[in-house]
């Protein structure tokens, strides 16, 4: 899938990172980012859903990390359908935050009652389950480095969110594993323009530029990046929508989008509305 990567040297150093060569890293089936595998994966899905139960099922992916887990409708999803998960990292503050200017920052009565909606609704997977009740910052402590196989990035899409998630989480995750997200929204004024701006997508591209990584765009505005030894930076656009990532390009258009239209692309990427 999309461009060749050059093979470099067993080992890489971008700044403070050391990107190892695999050393039992437990991915059993290792697919690679450029695998046909994945393209047939990607176009045989319908909905978000769909899309991340079949890598995860194709990858054998076994320890997970979803950013972001609001009601846990996805985590509780990607449990039942994906028997070889075995542990589920939940990490999410259901908090009021007084600095994160997006829709769900709501009252802390409803962020409480979304948090106990989301332990019932992930207690039939109990034994698999850790609830990390925090932002990034303060909870990717209590994840061992090189120990995930795949982590879901849906949590803040700010600028600041989303720089803080990948440089966060990238250490996590074990050689060959990836990182997933949502939000790889093609105009930053996803959300009405007096919010902060969502910035997954053109900042994942350059991140995985500076760590010299594979990223791909999905339908539904997904990511997926893989922590490879052996790869270059490479961007692949399997939608066909992202090809001008400038600021000025992402930022035209529709800055005050209504309210109406908003719901309908929320209802459309969840495969409730055609
Ligand atoms: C879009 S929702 C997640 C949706 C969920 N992943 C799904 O697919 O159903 C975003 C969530 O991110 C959480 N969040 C906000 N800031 C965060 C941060 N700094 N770290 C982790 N999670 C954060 C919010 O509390 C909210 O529940």
């Amino acid at each position: 899938m999309g461009k060749q990567s050059t093979p470099v040297t067993d080992k890489k150093r971008i700044g403070n990172f050391v990107l190892k060569p695999p050393v039992n890293n437990n991915i059993t089936n290792a697919i690679k980012i450029e695998d046909p595998q994945l393209r047939q994966m990607v176009v045989g899905a319908t909905t978000r859903l769909d899309l991340w139960v079949n890598f995860l099922r194709a990858a054998n992916a076994r320890t997970v990390l979803e950013v972001g887990i609001w009601k846990a409708d996805f985590t509780k999803h990607l449990l039942q359908e994906c028997d070889a998960i075995k542990r589920y990292y939940m990490l999410d503050p259901w908090a009021h935050l007084p600095d994160w200017d997006k829709p769900l920052n709501l009252k802390q009565e409803l962020l409480d009652r979304a948090y106990e909606e989301s332990v019932q609704k992930t207690e039939f997977a109990a034994a698999k389950r850790v609830v990390l009740r925090g932002r990034t910052r303060e909870m990717i402590g209590s994840i061992p480095d090189d120990s995930l196989d795949f982590a879901y990035i849906d949590g803040d899409h700010t600028l600041r969110g989303i720089t803080i998630d990948l440089i966060k989480v990238l250490p996590k995750i074990k050689m060959d594993g990836f990182i997933g997200g949502d939000d790889f929204a093609k105009n930053v004024w996803q959300h009405p323009s007096h919010y902060e701006p969502t910035l997954v997508c053109p900042f994942s591209v350059y991140f995985a530029e500076a760590m010299e990584l594979p990223i791909v765009a999905l339908p539904f505005d997904q990511f997926l990046m893989q922590k490879r030894a052996d790869a270059c930076f490479s961007f692949t656009d399997t939608t066909g929508v992202y090809k001008d990532l400038s600021i000025k390009k992402l930022s035209s258009g529709w800055a005050n989008i209504s309210p109406i239209w908003w719901a309908k692309h929320t209802l459309k990427k969840a495969g409730l509305l055609r």
